[in-house]
C-alpha cells in the first residue's frame, strides 16, 4: 500500500466527491438518503481538514516556505468549510436552510480540493523528495486513527478555535 501523502490526500478527495455526487444526483424527496449522505460528507471533511492541518500543511509549509501563502489561504478555506460543516451538522431536511447549507458547503469544498489538486499537490510533488512524502504519508494515515470524526468532537472543537484565534 503506497502511503504517498499526495496519493492519501487524493484518494480522500475521491471519498468526499463521491458524496457529493450521491448527494446531489438524490431526488428532492430522497429525505433519508440525503441525510445519511450529509452526515458521510461532515465525518470525511472532519478527518480530512484535521489530517491536513495537522500534518500536511505544516509540514510543508516547514519544508517549503515558498508555499507558505499557499497554505495560509488553504487554513482559511478549511475553516469555512469548518464553520459551514459546524452549522450544517446538527440540522435536519426539515431545516428551511438544510438543502441550501449542504450546497455551499459542497461549492466551497469541490473548489478548495480543485485548487489542491490541480495547483498546491504539483507545485509539492516537485519540491519535496519521494521519501519526504512517503514521511507525511506515514503521518498522515497515522493522524487518521485519531482523527475526530464529527465537528462537536473535542479535538474538531479545538481546531476550529485555534483557526479562529489565530
Ligand atoms: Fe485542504
Ligand atoms: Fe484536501
Amino acid at each position: 500500500m503506497s502511503t504517498d501523502a499526495i496519493v492519501l490526500l487524493k484518494n480522500d478527495h475521491k471519498e468526499i466527491r463521491k458524496a457529493f455526487r450521491d448527494f446531489q444526483k438524490a431526488g428532492v424527496s430522497a429525505h433519508a438518503t440525503k441525510g445519511k449522505l450529509v452526515d458521510r460528507m461532515i465525518e470525511l471533511l472532519t478527518v480530512h481538514t484535521y489530517i491536513e492541518n495537522e500534518v500536511m500543511y505544516p509540514r510543508v509549509r516547514e519544508l517549503l516556505p515558498d508555499l507558505e501563502d499557499d497554505v495560509l489561504e488553504s487554513y482559511e478555506e478549511h475553516h469555512v468549510a469548518d464553520l459551514l460543516v459546524m452549522e450544517l451538522a446538527p440540522m435536519t431536511y426539515k431545516d428551511e436552510r438544510f438543502e441550501a447549507k449542504a450546497t455551499v458547503l459542497i461549492e466551497n469544498v469541490e473548489h478548495h480540493i480543485q485548487e489542491e489538486e490541480q495547483d498546491w499537490f504539483p507545485k509539492v510533488r516537485e519540491g519535496l523528495t519521494r521519501t519526504q512524502l512517503r514521511e507525511i504519508g506515514a503521518e498522515l494515515a497515522a493522524a487518521k486513527e485519531k482523527a475526530p470524526r464529527r465537528p462537536e468532537q473535542p479535538s474538531a472543537l479545538k481546531k476550529t478555535v485555534d483557526a479562529v484565534l489565530a
